[in-house]
């Protein structure tokens, strides 16, 4: 069965009449215009997604727009989802960017994802004073209950808890564990589930290609699953660098995710290729690196990417994505984490002011030889 007819049957009615009949137009399309775009190239393996920002949904990001439409077949909103700036204050609710960001994806059918519905970041300051059990659970339930109702059948995918887990696999201790114990979780996909029974429901978080966390993940969706509620991806965030995670550990976590019968998704893509502090000797897993800033060997490539470097970065992207390929039927969709490297978080993180260049367009919105690198890679796969 090839995969597109895979893909068909586990999407919902509306994903298949918008997203798929539209990828049919561009086939189409693409034969007579030969237009290649990331899109159009991996259209039969999987969505490729962006991460965008507030200026970006607000279309005041021309060149940005002009790559969004071109390239890419889906969006997550890098931020104005998140609860510090949905839910300011409780039960007042700020939609309006976030309807912006939805009548965009609409707009350009795209595939359209909902990041993140129960994250101990970037949490509302309300939210780190409550101290009663009760008050927390009907916080988190309203929450979901607006979020996934508002947008429902509109928002395809959300990711509906990020980053639960410890380093070592263990629950995190975060305000939502700490009040309501372990069956958060659950009972947040539950609530998504009611809600919006077509959605996508995802967990998401990062460092999942090392043993100890991808199998504190592999626990974590065992128990969703045995409990009967509904879960159907693991996102994998994929914020990378050139050498770390090794491939063979990518290849393991696609193979140990997809054997739990979850979709696999890269959601947050993108490959730092500047010095990463964690690396240095006495730093530990929640260091404030405040002392780096303006440290000029932390920060190497401030005016232009050499060459060298860009091999190494467009060697990379190859890897990763020939990978992606061989794996393709389990691979839903692969999220960058920005459109170019002019506004990627990565460059004021981990430590601020630096100048990273992380993805496949650089400052001035063209593609890097990385662009065409894995373009490439379909194109040797059709061989
Ligand atoms: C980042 C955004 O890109 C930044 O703009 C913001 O300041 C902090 O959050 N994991 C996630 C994302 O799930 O939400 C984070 O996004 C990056 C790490």
């Amino acid at each position: 069965m090839s995969s597109l007819i895979k893909k068909i049957i586990v999407a919902n009615l509306f994903f298949f009449t918008s997203i798929c009949c539209n990828n049919k137009t561009h086939e189409h399309t693409h034969s007579k215009k030969q237009t290649s775009s990331l899109k159009n190239t991996f259209h039969n393996d999987f969505f490729i997604g962006a991460a965008i920002n507030q200026n970006q949904i607000l279309g005041q990001d021309s060149m940005a727009k002009l790559l969004l439409k071109k390239e890419f077949n889906s969006i997550t909103s890098e931020n104005n989802l998140k609860w510090m700036y949905i839910e300011p204050s409780p039960n007042n609710f700020n939609f309006v960017i976030s309807d912006k960001f939805v009548a965009l994806g609409e707009k350009n059918n795209m595939y359209i994802v909902g990041h993140t519905l129960v994250w101990h970041s970037q949490i509302a300051d309300y939210m780190n004073e409550i101290t009663d059990s009760v008050r927390m659970a009907n916080y988190m339930e309203s929450h979901i209950r607006a979020l996934v109702g508002r947008y429902k059948n509109r928002i395809h995918s959300w990711d509906v808890v990020n980053e639960a887990l410890n380093e070592d696999g263990s629950l995190r201790e975060s305000i939502f564990y700490s009040l309501l114990g372990e069956e958060y979780i659950e009972n947040a996909f539950r609530l998504a589930a009611e809600v919006d029974p077509k959605a996508e429901l995802t967990y998401n978080d990062y460092n999942l290609c090392k043993p100890s966390k991808r199998e504190g993940v592999i626990k974590l969706v065992q128990n969703i699953q045995k409990n009967g509620a509904k879960i159907d991806a693991v996102g994998i965030q994929a914020h990378w660098n050139l050498n770390d995670p090794p491939l063979d550990e990518i290849e393991k976590t696609i193979l140990a995710f997809s054997k739990l019968g979850v979709k696999v998704m890269f959601t947050e893509l993108d490959v730092s290729v500047l010095p990463n502090p964690w690396e240095l000797e006495g730093v530990d897993e929640n260091q404030n690196f405040q002392q780096f800033e303006g440290n000029t060997k932390m920060n190497p490539y401030p005016l232009k990417l050499p060459d060298s470097i860009q091999v190494q970065l467009t060697k990379r992207y190859e890897q990763i994505f020939a990978l992606f390929l061989k794996h393709q039927e389990k691979i839903s969709r692969v999220t960058f984490w920005g459109i170019s490297d002019k506004q990627s978080w990565l460059n004021n993180w981990p430590i601020k002011g630096r100048t990273n260049y992380p993805l496949l367009f650089d400052r001035e919105y063209q593609k890097k030889d990385a662009y065409m690198g894995i373009i490439n890679q379909k194109k040797q796969t059709q061989f």
